[in-house]
């Protein structure tokens, strides 16, 4: 089956919340503790959701300034669906939109080792930025 990505596809709190598990080590959260779905709606960009049949195998999560920045979060691919390309594809996706939206600079930030996926395989600059831990 080919795996299909769609800016602003139809994706379940509850897929979301396994997926983010798997991803980031974290706990299932449940869909009162974290309602992706309404949060998507109303702060969002957009989103893109990668499926392979009616898996969900990708997403990444994209928000914006309003008018001409964006910014990636949670990119992430479930564990047994990883380097078939689909990561770079979801953020290919997510690149095209946020240009279609008007946007002209989409951030993201990482850990070093993802330098390789983000700055080779999705075609990123590197920049300087920070974070605070709060
Ligand atoms: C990072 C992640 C989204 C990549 O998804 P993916 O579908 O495997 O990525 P791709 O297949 O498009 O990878 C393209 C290339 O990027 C690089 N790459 C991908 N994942 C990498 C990783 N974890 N570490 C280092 N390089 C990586 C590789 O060069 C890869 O090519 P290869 O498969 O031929 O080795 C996935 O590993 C993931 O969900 N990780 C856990 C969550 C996470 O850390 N998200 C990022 C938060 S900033």
């Amino acid at each position: 089956v080919t795996v299909i990505c769609t800016w602003r596809g139809d994706v379940t709190n509850d897929e979301l919340n396994r997926l983010h598990a798997e991803a980031f080590d974290t706990r299932i959260y449940s869909a009162d503790d974290w309602d992706w779905v309404d949060h998507l709606n109303q702060h969002s960009l957009g989103w893109v959701v990668a499926r392979d049949g009616d898996r969900l195998v990708g997403f990444v999560n994209v928000l914006w300034d309003g008018l001409v920045h964006a910014w990636l979060q949670d990119t992430m691919v479930a564990s047994g669906a990883r380097h078939r390309g689909i990561g770079a594809e979801v953020v290919k996706v997510a690149v095209r939109e946020a240009k279609a939206a008007g946007c002209e600079w989409l951030h993201v930030d990482f850990d070093e080792h993802l330098g390789v996926f983000y700055l080779d395989a999705c075609g990123f600059s590197p920049t300087h930025a920070g974070v605070i831990a709060l």
